[in-house]
């Protein structure tokens, strides 16, 4: 690889899939992780912290400063995904504790710094609840002049899983959700419509678990998760966050359209809905004046499953990227 890695922060709920992107973001040598913040979602901001500096220990990562974000969304309470994730919010696995130590400024903080003082633009991967982010753009907007792009772990195009419209990371703190998507931030918006499909094959997860390596048998027992709300039924093996970072290291796996996005705010059974605007032409509310100011996000549409699934095991295993 000869150009240089892509300076990245990541903000996350670790969560057995932001495990996972950890894990692939330390490894890859096109990725230059700078910094990483926690906010309360799969499970709480105490433990997403200690599950974050877990997985950046257990995978031989480089100091990357890990720094503690909000407990709650903006308005909404604080509502985990225990029943996902497990009671530690990362499957279960009996992981030591970290011997590693969060840093002493709060997320906001340390993100604001982390964008500001590198030397070239960063990408910016949220893959959870977007208050940290929306209380970085409040607090800090002149962060924006050195954000290349933000790339998050979000919203959905059909169907939800929070509701049956509305994914979680949106759902959990919809006003955040917005304050991101009308930041004027160039932003792709990687949601459930391809979150959902890029599974690793049972031989792979079983060939990782097996890995003498640590770093690479935590990815087998992490991609061995199975949400115990669904049984046996549903596949394993899902990149899930992870397919985000994938989609920074690698954009050409990733089919965007830019389109108009708008979240959902209003109480009821949409709220926390990205309504995406994909009709061809103006319909008959724009014919009759009703129109509205929409951020255009470029929108994950579609994804090369196989291609992910082959970058992230050469990643997690320690090879060279399979496309430099
Ligand atoms: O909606 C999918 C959830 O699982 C999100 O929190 C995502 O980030 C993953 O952790
Ligand atoms: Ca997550």
């Amino acid at each position: 690889m000869t150009s240089r890695p892509t300076p990245v922060v990541i903000d996350c709920d670790t969560g057995v899939d932001d495990a996972l992107a950890l894990l692939f973001a330390v490894r890859h040598p096109g990725l230059d992780l700078r910094a990483v913040g926690c906010i309360a979602g799969n499970t709480d901001v105490d433990q997403v912290v200690r599950n974050t500096l877990t997985v950046l220990e257990q995978a031989g990562a480089p100091a990357v400063p890990v720094a503690r974000g909000a407990e709650r969304p903006l308005l909404e309470p604080l509502r985990t995904a225990h029943h996902v994730h497990g009671r530690d919010g990362m499957g279960d696995l009996g992981l030591p504790a970290p011997a590693r130590r969060p840093t002493e400024v709060d997320a906001v903080m340390l993100m604001h710094h982390a964008i500001l003082d590198s030397p070239r633009p960063v990408t910016l991967i949220p893959t959870a609840p977007l208050t940290n982010i929306a209380l970085l753009l409040r607090t800090h907007p002149e962060v924006t002049r050195n954000i290349e792009r933000i790339v998050f772990m979000g919203g959905a195009v059909a169907t939800g899983n929070a509701t049956p419209v509305a994914e979680f990371n949106v759902w959990h703190d919809p006003e955040a959700a917005a304050i991101l998507l009308t930041a004027g931030v160039p932003t792709t918006m990687y949601g459930l419509d391809v979150f959902q499909r890029v599974l690793v094959p049972e031989a792979d997860v079983r060939r990782l678990r097996e890995c003498g390596e640590p770093g690479a048998r935590l990815a087998g027992r992490l991609l061995s998760h199975r949400d115990p709300a669904t049984g046996n039924d549903v596949p394993y093996g899902g990149l899930g966050d992870a397919g985000a970072v994938c989609s920074v290291a690698d954009p050409a796996g990733l089919t965007t359209h830019r389109l108009p996005v708008e979240v959902d705010l209003a109480p009821g059974p949409a709220r926390g809905q990205t309504v995406v605007d994909r009709r061809p032409r103006p319909g008959e509310a724009e014919l009759h004046g009703e129109t509205r100011e929409q951020p255009l996000v470029d929108v994950a549409l579609d994804i090369d499953v196989e291609r992910y699934v082959k970058l992230f095991l050469a990643i997690v295993e320690g090879l060279d990227p399979p496309w430099t």
